[in-house]
Parts: C-alpha cells; sequence; structure tokens
C-alpha cells in the first residue's frame, strides 16, 4: 500500500491512471476508521475489481465544522488507520494536509466552494449550517485529484449521500456514487467515529437511537394507512426524554428521492433523527418498512 500525502503526487498518480485506463474506487473519510468504512471499502473494491486500484483519503475537513464543533478534538488515528486500509487490501491511502487542501501561497483566503442549494436545506443543513458547502467542496476537489469511476459512501450519513449524488448529476462528474447499507453494533447503534466520545454508561444509552427508528417502524406496519408526523413525533420526543442523557435535536421523517419531508408516514418514508447524548452528537436514519 502507498502512502500520498501531496496533492500534486496524488493527481499525478490518478492522471497516470486515467492514461492507463485503470478504473478506481475512491473511499472519502475523515480518518479514525471503523467496520463501517471497511464496509466501504469492500464496496469499492468489488466495484473497480482486482485490477482497479481502491483509494481511501483521511482527511478531517476543516471546512465542514463549524466553529463550536468538534474539530479539533475530532479523534486522529493515523498509524492505526494505515494499518486497516493495508489489511483491507487499499493501494493508495491519501493523507492531504490543510495547507496542500486549502493553500493560500499568496496569504489570501481559500475563497471557492461548491454549494448545493437543494437536497442540502433540511436536516443536518438546517442543524450545522455550512455543512453541506464544507462536504460539497472537500469531495468535489477529491474527485478532482483521484479521478474516481466509483465513489463509496455510507448510508449512515444519509443526506451527505443524496447532496453528494446532486452534486455528481447537477455538474456532471464522471463518477457512479454508490451508496452502502449502515453498519451497526449488535445492540443496533450504528458505527461512528464519534462513538469514542461516549461515556459508558451513555453508550448504553446511546441505542435510543436504534430503539426510536425500530419503534417508528413498527408503529408505520401497525397502521398501514399511514400516521401523522405530528404524532410520531411527540412520541420519540417523549422516547428520547425517557433516556437521562438523551436529548432530541431533531427527528423528521421525509421522501428517500428528494428528501421533502411528508405529514403522512408510510412504508418507504425515510426517517432521520439527531440526538445528543451528553454532550455528543450522534444522528441515524432508516427506511419505514
Ligand atoms: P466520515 O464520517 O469519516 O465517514 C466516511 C464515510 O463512511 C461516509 O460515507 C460515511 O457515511 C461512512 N460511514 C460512517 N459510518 C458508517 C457506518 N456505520 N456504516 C456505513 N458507512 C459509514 O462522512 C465523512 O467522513 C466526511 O463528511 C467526508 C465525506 C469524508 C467529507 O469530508
Amino acid at each position: 500500500m502507498r502512502m500520498v500525502t501531496s496533492v500534486a503526487g496524488m493527481q499525478r498518480l490518478a492522471q497516470r491512471w486515467q492514461r492507463q485506463g485503470v478504473r478506481v474506487g475512491l473511499v472519502p473519510t475523515m480518518g479514525c476508521l471503523h467496520a463501517g468504512h471497511l464496509s466501504l471499502v469492500a464496496e469499492a473494491r468489488r466495484r473497480v475489481g482486482a485490477r482497479g486500484v481502491v483509494v481511501v483519503s483521511v482527511y478531517v475537513n476543516p471546512t465542514q465544522f463549524a466553529p463550536h464543533e468538534d474539530l479539533a478534538k475530532y479523534p486522529r488515528t493515523l498509524a492505526e488507520d494505515r494499518r486497516q486500509c493495508r489489511a483491507a487490501g487499499v493501494d493508495v491511502l491519501f493523507v492531504p494536509g490543510d495547507a496542500e487542501m486549502y493553500p493560500r501561497p499568496d496569504g489570501a483566503a481559500f475563497s471557492t466552494y461548491v454549494v448545493e442549494e437543494g437536497v442540502s436545506q433540511g436536516l443536518e443543513g438546517a442543524a450545522r449550517p455550512r455543512h453541506f458547502r464544507g462536504v460539497t467542496t472537500v469531495v468535489a476537489k477529491l474527485f478532482h485529484l483521484v479521478l474516481p469511476a466509483v465513489a463509496v459512501f455510507g448510508a449512515k450519513d444519509y443526506q451527505q449521500a443524496a447532496v453528494v449524488q446532486r452534486m455528481v448529476r447537477d455538474l456532471a462528474f464522471p463518477v457512479e456514487v454508490v451508496v452502502a447499507p449502515t453498519v451497526r453494533e449488535p445492540d443496533g447503534l450504528a458505527l461512528s467515529s464519534r462513538n469514542q466520545y461516549l461515556e459508558p454508561e451513555e453508550r448504553r444509552q446511546a441505542t435510543v437511537l436504534w430503539r426510536c427508528l425500530q419503534w417508528a417502524r413498527e408503529q408505520v406496519r401497525a397502521h398501514p394507512h399511514g400516521i401523522p408526523v405530528s404524532v410520531l413525533r411527540a412520541a420519540i420526543k417523549r422516547r428520547v426524554g425517557q433516556v437521562p442523557a438523551g436529548r432530541l435535536d431533531y427527528v423528521a421523517w421525509f421522501d428517500p428521492e428528494t428528501l421533502a419531508p411528508v405529514k403522512v408516514v408510510k412504508r418507504g418514508t425515510q426517517m432521520a433523527l439527531a440526538v445528543f447524548v451528553g454532550r455528543t452528537r450522534l444522528i441515524d436514519n432508516a427506511r419505514m418498512e
């Protein structure tokens, strides 16, 4: 496995692959890799085959964090990430530095962004203004540097995958975006680098997200003609409130394609929620089925 740290080096390598007709699969990450990330690596390998190359990028992207968020304390575990990537058969680990990704050689601030203005508006976009501007900008830049035929994202960040898909469609990036299922702990908690912040007692309470998703699914099954969002929202708020460390940030039900909010929840509606467990903000989502 090769490790590349410069933008110019990555671009040269990608251009060579392109000339040689090598199929490239990219898995963008912020590191602190876990089995969820590795499932994306396996999917990328399936898509590009043994003759293709799989690139994992590890970059904690400052522009997608708000000033009060966890950029400085976001876990950084490069030696361990490197070991996991090597074991997973990754060909290239791309680890650019901030000065490479957001250069200011003449002292002028980086000033070009990619902004999606539709599916990025509600949910995480409403809770975290400018978050998706940072995501689309860095993902667009990674696509230019790595020139992937396929890029794999996780359904764990449902809206993020939708925003990236929209950007790729609107700006005609020659990339196939694949969305792979959420990998969970045995008790249902979605794997996340942020789970590390949880104290043991909070970790036990963090299953509330999965329990809410499962409970809502049961309600939808029991009411085939649909249930008003207002009814479900009140119940979810109560359920999260029963967890000592839990505080509901939002819960939403929406069309899985357009992300437009619905008033009545039926089979096929997508549900997403964000919950503070202690000081840690966790998100999860599921299709109502
Ligand atoms: P990060 O949070 O490291 O996630 C990298 C990728 O792993 C994302 O596509 C995310 O959806 C996926 N992922 C995370 N947890 C998962 C799980 N439990 N199961 C399946 N996939 C999971 O998302 C980002 O980084 C950044 O926003 C990034 C896209 C890299 C841009 O900076």
